[in-house]
């Protein structure tokens, strides 16, 4: 009497254990999505129990890459078993090296798979021309590409001439992309950028811009009472120009006679010293 429930009870168990069990049909869910030796599962979140008409999609496992055309993903059928699946992940190159002279030609750019033994040809960026290098790299058997270089070198813009009164300075590379300095001769002050540089201009390339080189003058030199100045009327004072100071008569002359237009910071222009005084 006592027995009796607790057999049937275990029954009822023995019962629920096997509807819970994966069985084909059981309950309309399929097991674990078959195991792939190049791939896994995107979704790891769930490992089992998914319900009819669930797909599982795979990614290929590094170094792999994806087969273009083949099936990636699986589904759960309605007799609870996952439809087949072939291999779809080989060996391959993946992201060919970037380069600054030169990018993928357009054809192979529309590569999406490339297996080894796939040869890519790069092409010249604008402002770059061809080299004796052979722009092509090779996906080798370990799924690496046979080394890039800079297949391309930039196109010269000639050696830079300065502007009038100023001269480009340490101008050792003419190529696309090179900057050289522009500095002014004593007396002139530079105005626009301190360099020039070597860009693209269409297909070709030449130098940007010069700067000029313009004069710096003083203002006037101050009058004294009781003297005069050499130079009298109102013209520009250039750079270098000198100014001699002479007193009346009666009056004897305190500090430089003379002083001349100069400049301290290459921009402007000043006056070599204060102008003397004439005293009696
Ligand atoms: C792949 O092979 C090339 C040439 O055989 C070798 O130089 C390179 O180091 C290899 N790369 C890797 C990641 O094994």
């Amino acid at each position: 009497m006592v027995s009796a429930p607790r057999c049937r009870s275990g029954a009822r168990g023995l019962l629920a254990l096997l509807l819970l069990l994966p069985l084909p049909g059981a309950r309309g869910l399929c097991g674990t999505p078959p195991t792939l030796s190049r791939a896994v599962p995107r979704d790891t979140s769930r490992t089992e129990g998914f319900p009819i008409g669930t797909e599982v999609t795979y990614r290929c496992s590094d170094p792999f890459v994806k087969i273009p055309g083949k099936s990636d993903t699986v589904v759960c059928l309605s007799n609870s078993q996952w439809s087949t699946i072939e291999e779809f992940c080989n060996g391959g190159c993946r992201a060919t090296p970037r380069l600054k002279s030169a990018v993928l030609s357009k054809e192979d750019e529309r590569r999406n798979y490339c297996p080894p033994g796939t040869t890519v040809s790069y092409v010249c960026r604008p402002g770059y021309e061809e080299t004796e290098l052979r722009p092509v790299i090779t996906c080798l058997k370990n799924s690496t590409w046979s080394e890039a270089h800079e297949f391309c070198r930039g196109k010269s813009c000639g050696v830079p001439k300065g502007p009038e009164h100023g001269r480009a300075v340490d101008a050792t590379n003419y190529l696309y992309g090179a900057r050289v300095n522009i500095i002014c001769d004593d007396g002139f002050r530079l105005r626009g950028r301190t360099f020039i540089q070597c860009t693209l201009k269409g297909d070709q390339v030449e130098w940007s811009q010069l700067p000029t080189c313009e004069a710096i003058p003083c203002l006037p030199p101050p009058d004294i009472p009781h003297g005069s100045r050499t130079v009298q009327s109102e013209q520009e004072f250039s750079f270098g120009l000198a100014v001699t100071y002479k007193c009346d008569q009666g009056f004897s002359l305190i500090g430089e006679a003379s002083i001349h237009c100069t400049t301290k910071d290459h921009d402007n222009g000043e006056w070599s010293g204060p102008a003397p005084e004439c005293k009696d």
